[in-house]
């Protein structure tokens, strides 16, 4: 069966409403409020639908909220790119499939980025390889999508925010459609 922008949105208002991993906000807030910061940073059409989807990995592997506590890493990256291929180009998935990349990069470039991250982040890190060697952040810097990246992790990190105002998902729902590349788009 083929994914769409319907079953993101039935996603996002069903499972989507339960707490993110450790967080003090749910997965459908977190998702709002990262593309909320990509649009207020004037991000491209592109960018503002990673970050609305970059986490939707984390409710189609079914993550429970204590999975970092217990050590497990649900991959949500690669999850997320597999569901979403259908639907959009190198633009929106790149910067999913590269976000915790991202984080372990930030780490190495960045000791007081480290800092910043949310305990429940901070944990996961580890599950996913911790801060990047001299020879992964020379290679993570030359890809193409790196910028890209590394501004929807900061997104990221900052939709933690319990309780903040964001416009809907039915408006960041329009901008996925309009770049979104399948003809099944409703
Ligand atoms: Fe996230």
């Amino acid at each position: 069966m083929k994914f769409t922008l319907n079953d993101i949105a039935d996603l996002y208002c069903g499972a989507g409403q339960t707490l993110y991993g450790g967080e003090a906000v749910s997965q459908l807030a977190h998702a709002l409020q990262s593309a909320h910061f990509a649009e207020q940073a004037h991000a491209s059409p592109y960018l503002i639908t990673a970050a609305l989807l970059h986490d939707i990995g984390h409710i189609l592997a079914g993550q429970q909220n204590d999975d970092v506590d217990a050590g497990i890493d649900d991959r949500h990256e690669s999850v997320a790119i597999a569901a979403l291929k259908p639907l959009f180009g190198q633009r929106v998935l790149a910067p999913i499939a590269l976000h915790v990349e991202a984080k372990r990069y930030l780490s190495a470039i960045d000791p007081a980025y480290h800092t910043t991250l949310s305990p429940a982040s901070q944990k996961s890190l580890i599950l996913q390889g911790g801060v990047m060697s001299k020879a992964e952040v020379q290679r993570f810097a030359s890809n193409h999508f790196a910028d890209d990246a590394v501004f929807l992790r900061r997104c990221d990190d900052q939709a933690k925010i319990p309780d903040l105002p964001t416009k809907p998902l039915a408006h960041y729902l329009a901008i996925a459609a309009s770049v979104c590349q399948s003809e099944v788009v409703a």
